[in-house]
């Protein structure tokens, strides 16, 4: 895909000098944003980066944008506070002494509400282009939420593809493991994740990935899959326990390590 780097209209120097440094890192152009439209008429770029004026980094294409935000992370905890149960909570069950294994880290809503109640999350994406977005907002945004603003510390985010991640990596490393890949067949309503498709890695978890979860893991992997996807047909079997959301069809199902 071919992109740049740019800012938002009538840049200071400090964001125009960032956008340049960014550009350089990403081994693109940098390209003012003035020009940006000639580019884009010529169709000579696929989508771009933008650094505003809060020098947080976004993605756009057409009338989308890509960005860091806690909107869901933030709604969820509401819910939490007020009596609910999260499935994700539930279901992975971290405790303050548990680190956390992401496999698939995306918005890092989840990453962000495991992070709250464990001592620390390791998560992986292997899209670049959201890794930089979302290690960028891990990392800068500011929220108004203090456990937010905690539980960003106690993320590590690594740009890497769990199939080859998880191969690496010792047995019992992780007291959890969690991995909730793209479904087959989106919820497209109202999803946060809609902005992200775009950059998302497609691949399927196979049995065998699911064999070396479970040999990084002290005690569960917790799979997040679609009722309705062959993924679910294919590992129920394996699961002990299983949360479903009736409403929306999404299963967190349990493999507990015997
Ligand atoms: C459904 S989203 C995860 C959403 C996440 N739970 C959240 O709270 O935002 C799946 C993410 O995993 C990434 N992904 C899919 N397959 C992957 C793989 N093999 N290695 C690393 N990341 C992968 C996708 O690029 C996407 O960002």
């Amino acid at each position: 895909m071919r992109y740049v780097v740019t800012t938002s209209y009538r840049p200071t120097k400090e964001m125009v000098e960032l956008a340049k440094k960014l550009a350089r890192e990403y081994n693109v152009s940098y390209v003012n944003r003035r020009h940006l439209s000639e580019k884009l008429k010529n169709k000579k770029i696929d989508f771009y980066y933008v650094v505003d004026k809060n020098l947080m980094l976004s993605i756009k294409w057409g009338n989308n944008e890509f960005f860091f935000h806690q909107g869901i992370a933030k709604i969820r905890m509401e819910n939490i506070k007020h009596g609910e149960k999260d499935y994700l909570i539930e279901s992975v069950k971290p405790t303050e002494e548990t680190v956390v294994y992401d496999a698939t880290c995306g918005l890092a809503s989840e990453a962000l509400l495991l992070a709250h109640f464990s001592k620390k999350v390791i998560a992986t994406e292997g899209s670049i282009h959201i890794y930089r977005v979302v290690k960028w907002g891990l990392e800068r945004y500011n929220s108004n939420e203090d456990w937010i603003n905690k539980a960003k510390k106690k993320i590590e985010l690594i740009f890497a593809n769990y199939k080859e991640y998880i191969r690496q990596v010792e047995d019992n490393f992780f007291d959890r493991v969690y991995c909730d890949p793209m479904f087959e067949n989106p919820i497209y309503q109202s999803n946060s994740l809609n902005p992200l498709r775009n950059f998302a890695v497609y691949e399927n978890l196979n049995i065998g990935d699911i064999e070396q979860m479970l040999r990084i893991t002290k005690e569960r992997v917790v799979i997040k899959t679609n009722i309705k996807d062959s993924l679910y047909k294919n590992i129920k079997f394996l699961f002990d326990e299983e949360y479903l959301s009736r409403k929306s069809g999404v299963v967190y199902g349990v493999i507990k390590k015997k």
